[in-house]
């Protein structure tokens, strides 16, 4: 079975095509067009501008995806593309294309979860991989440990009460003087940082829960940049990023054991883009290793968004039988309730 997955939740127009033959999945073409460019000026996503940006690449991209699959649009068997949660209009945009060109084709189109997407994508490195399990959901919008079992049952453990971890990149990136999305250039600059240079807080550490909190770490570092100099900020940068990035990963980790241990699971399964944050990577794959904890990464190319992913939940609902019931997702809705 083809499928094409469209992906336009947010900054990103992704497509791909993804076979799925005797069993396995194979991810032939993924193609997509950031329009960070297009926001990077105003330091953050403008939805109108998104949605506009969806409408003028979408096309283009899934053509695109289409060619560099060797295939044509005709052995497409089914579309799947993202309904929630992300942005109104780009998603809108999305989800008009998918349903006009499935029309066209007379194939069907599946409405997906974005989250349940990005953790599809870590599904597609470990395709043998059965609930139940805990999942660590880190993107720029959502920050969640859902346990899920068979049939798609998600259970919450906890959440973000205010920032996702991806934000508290981007937005503590930008007092630094960073670009945004700053979360994979904090990565790089304080890659051989001293991650001790300084202590910034861990909101919520061993609190006895799954809930997170990111934004105290805002605010600290705004308070660090203010009684600092910016010539110190920029001599120290790399300390200073290898400190940030220490605390927030910290904090996923220590949140992440903590839910390990409650719910007692032998597998983790960790999606979102901060999850191509390389130290997570580091830490998690630490812990996991010496405890007989199998844990699943995406493929670094598809850790933050994009198509495959989208057509990876699809087909994770066809193993089960469950492509019919999907639940309707707004463009508000988290992962589990
Ligand atoms: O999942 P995603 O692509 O979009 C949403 O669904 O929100 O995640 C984007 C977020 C941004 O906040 C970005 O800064 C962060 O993922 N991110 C990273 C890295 N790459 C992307 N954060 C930390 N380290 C990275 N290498
Ligand atoms: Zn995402």
């Amino acid at each position: 079975m083809i499928w094409l997955g469209i992906e336009s939740s947010c900054d990103e127009t992704a497509c791909a095509i993804l076979k799925d033959e005797n069993g396995h999945v194979e991810v032939l073409s993924n193609p997509l067009y950031s329009q960070i460019k297009e926001h990077a000026v105003f330091g953050g996503v403008v939805p109108e501008v998104a949605a506009r940006e969806h409408l003028q690449k979408i096309s283009s991209i899934t053509s695109e995806a289409v060619e560099q699959s060797g295939l044509s649009l005709k052995d497409i068997d089914a579309i799947a593309f993202t309904t929630g949660p992300g942005l109104m209009g780009p998603l809108l945009v999305g989800a008009s294309f998918a349903r006009g060109l499935a029309k066209d084709l007379n194939i069907p189109a599946y409405g997906m979860n974005h989250l349940e997407g990005h953790l599809a994508a870590a599904w597609l490195t470990a395709q043998d991989l059965e609930p139940p399990f805990l999942t660590l959901t880190v993107s720029g919008g959502h920050t969640e440990l859902v346990l899920e079992e068979p049939g798609f049952k998600y259970t919450s453990l906890g959440r973000t009460r205010d920032d996702a971890a991806g934000e508290a990149f981007d937005k503590c990136g930008k007092l630094l003087g960073l670009q945004y999305p700053a979360g994979a250039t904090i990565g790089r600059l304080g890659k051989d940082g001293n991650r001790k240079f300084h202590r910034f807080p861990r909101a919520l550490k061993g609190d006895d829960s799954g809930e997170f909190s990111f934004s105290g770490l805002k605010t600290a570092v705004r308070r660090y940049t203010e009684t600092n100099s910016p010539e110190f900020i920029q001599e120290n940068l790399g300390d200073i990023c290898a400190s940030l990035e220490e605390a927030i990963v910290d904090i996923l980790v220590s949140k992440t054991v903590w839910a390990l241990k409650k719910t007692k699971m032998k597998s983790l399964v960790v999606g979102g883009g901060v999850s191509a944050n390389a130290r997570l990577r580091e830490v998690l794959g630490n812990y996991c290793e010496r405890h007989g904890i199998r844990l699943c990464f995406p493929d670094r190319s598809l850790s933050t968004d994009n198509g495959a992913m989208i057509a990876a939940a699809a087909i994770r609902r066809v193993r089960q039988n469950l492509l019919h019931d999907i639940p309707e997702v707004k463009p508000w809705m988290p992962l589990a309730e």
